[in-house]
């Protein structure tokens, strides 16, 4: 993971660099960095977010190029010394990493066979040196480059400062993003858009093995066979990737208010002018394909369960569901023409890109990625891609982006069966996460209070509600960090009652007239071993005593209608500890590491 800035002539580079390695927090926060040339290379770090980047570096410096880190850590434990910047032994070349070099090990051993030092136990700092050897005996950076790319295996966005060459930022990148920010005499280097945004709408996205560097006025490109190349920029609105909290005081809160507005927009997008608005061929594709095969990670994966099985319902298409990390190690396909949906919010994680190179290894599987960011790594690598247009999404939860999910598949399903009804369906969405927002709040907050000393709790339902129960369970522990689990409500009987004792919470959520009445059965067997059962029902199916009652909707889609309930509650017991909740400990919004 990691998320990197730089920037050449910009007017106030301390502010760029501080405010966009905050914007970039999501990409990790365990420790944050920035170095600047001024008569020589200056490097100021420490563990920790790059909100205590304002009480290391000096108030105020004059430079023309810097350039910053923010670090999830790999390789390393979470210190000042393996914190970005990294320096060359001569201390001459600085540079920032995200990435992961996977064949660190023989190249530090050959470095140190040359006489090389190593301070810190990172595999960004074999990458500083081994372009410090290339360098001293080029003395040319673009060809230093070219023998670096040509040495390093695995993933790399690096930005990079030497000595010589005061008026250049080099990059190169490999498999980890990085966009050029075109600027009128300055010109910008970072992960993502967004610290760009503020400086500029022209955005350059790298491609694979492309290298280079930018000067104030001059972007010099490089591709794989070292071609000069004329990457044209593409123009994004500030609104678009904007991190404004306006006026909430966390991202999370901010992105579950979200979720009428995103369902809004996927139906008004996807469904204009009265008619599903799909690419056709992608439509044929899937009505062609004997089995669809959904891929995810954490809650793309739960999004993919929900949207297999409403293919299934729906549209009468087998399905099989994978976490993609475990398919990587069975890759295999379903069916004699399959068709494969991948999800992915970021479009950037690294299990899934591992999966989509094995699937294009296999001849002529069509894929189609579902994701939040336009021109991610995925997007680059599929068939079709189907932008969820629900915003960017800061908090490492992922709220609005599960429910874009689920709603983008209910329409896609939609669209193959020309099914009108699903359109009426998913509006009706809309009024139950309104009258959440308006009314429940408050009721779900009480039982965070009384959930939030516990160390245990369960979630338990059936199909559809089973499901919204395992995005529930992961939203809870991430934030909260109380141990919970999912279990599907007939499932208990079979091991995990046993841990069912007395007072503990219970949250059962019964929305589908198939199933409630077993889980009503089931809600007696916990409740007869003392569990403290919290029932979310809707109201056709609610009894006496239920925690929170929600109108009727068509109960496939709960993880559009309802999955706010399971937000908040994740929300208000991380906020009643005291939690980072935008922040939680050990993780990045974007997994860029296997
Ligand atoms: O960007 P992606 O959708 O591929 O991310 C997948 C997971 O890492 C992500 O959903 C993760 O589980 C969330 N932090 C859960 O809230």
């Amino acid at each position: 993971m990691c998320g990197i800035v730089g920037a050449v002539g910009i007017n106030n580079p301390r502010d760029y660099a501080i405010e966009g390695l905050k914007m970039l927090e999501y990409r990790g926060y365990d420790s944050a960095g920035i170095g600047f040339l001024s008569d020589k290379i200056n490097i100021f770090k420490d563990i920790g977010s790059p909100n205590h980047l304002d009480d290391i570096l000096p108030s105020s410096f004059e430079t023309e190029l810097i350039i910053g880190h923010t670090r999830w850590a790999t390789h390393g434990t979470p210190s000042k010394i393996n914190s970005h910047p990294h320096l060359s032994c001569n201390r001459k070349i600085a540079l920032v990493h995200n990435g992961v070099i996977d064949n660190a090990n023989e190249l530090r051993t050959f470095l140190l066979s040359q006489g090389y030092k190593f301070y810190s136990d990172t595999d960004t700092e074999v990458v500083v040196n081994l372009l410090e050897y290339f360098y001293l005996s080029s003395k040319d950076m673009h060809t230093s480059l070219t023998l670096l790319k040509d040495q390093l295996e695995g993933s790399y966005a690096l930005a990079i400062i030497n000595e010589d060459y005061p008026d250049s930022l080099f990059m190169l990148k490999k498999g980890s993003p990085l966009m050029i920010g075109k600027g009128k005499g300055f010109n910008l280097i970072a992960s993502d858009a967004s610290p760009m945004a503020k400086y500029t709408n022209e955005f350059i996205d790298l491609e694979d093995y492309d290298f280079g560097y930018i000067s104030k006025k001059e972007i010099r490109i490089f591709d794989k066979n070292n071609n000069l190349v004329d990457r044209k920029p593409i123009v994004k609105d500030a609104e678009s990737i904007s991190h404004d909290l306006k006026g909430y005081p966390h991202y999370m809160l901010k992105e579950i208010e979200e979720i009428d507005e995103v369902v809004k927009r996927a139906i008004s997008i996807y469904h204009e002018d009265n008619q599903y608005q799909f690419d056709s061929k992608l439509l044929k594709d899937l009505r062609e394909a004997d089995h669809v095969m959904f891929i995810g990670c954490g809650t793309s994966y739960h999004a993919s369960l929900v949207g297999g099985r409403i293919f299934e319902i729906c549209n009468n298409i087998p399905t099989t569901e994978y976490i993609a990390s475990e398919w990587a190690f069975h890759p295999v396909i379903p069916g004699k023409k399959p068709f494969v949906i991948l999800i992915s919010q970021s479009g950037e994680t690294a299990d899934l890109i591992h999966c989509l190179k094995i699937i294009k290894e296999k001849n002529n599987v069509p894929t189609l990625l579902i994701t939040n960011t336009p021109g991610s790594t995925l997007s680059r690598g599929v068939t079709y891609t189907v932008l969820l247009h629900a915003g960017v999404e800061v908090s490492v939860a992922s709220t609005k982006a599960y429910a874009a999910q689920v709603a983008l598949l209910a329409l896609l399903s939609g669209a193959l069966s020309k099914n009108e009804k699903m359109v009426v369906d998913l509006k009706d969405t809309i009024d139950v996460i309104d009258s959440i927002k308006n009314n429940l709040k408050q009721p779900i907050e009480q039982i965070a209070e009384e959930i939030k000393d516990h160390d245990n709790v369960f979630f338990l339902g059936r199909s559809f509600d089973y499901f919204l129960s395992l995005e529930a369970s992961l939203k809870l522990k991430e934030i909260s960090y109380i141990h919970s689990e999912a279990y599907p409500g007939g499932e208990l009987k079979h091991g995990p009652i046993a841990l069912i004792s007395e007072g503990l919470p219970v949250i059962v959520f019964i929305t589908d007239p198939t199933t409630a009445s077993s889980m009503r059965s089931n809600i007696e067997e916990v409740k007869s071993r003392g569990a403290k059962v919290y029932v979310v029902a809707t109201k056709s199916l609610s009894k006496k005593g239920d925690a929170l009652i929600v109108d009727d909707y068509a109960h496939f889609l709960s993880g559009v209608a309802i999955s706010s309930i399971a937000f908040y509650l994740a929300y208000f017991v991380s906020l009643k500890k005291g939690y980072n909740v935008d922040k939680p400990r050990n993780l990045a919004k974007s997994v860029t590491v296997e």
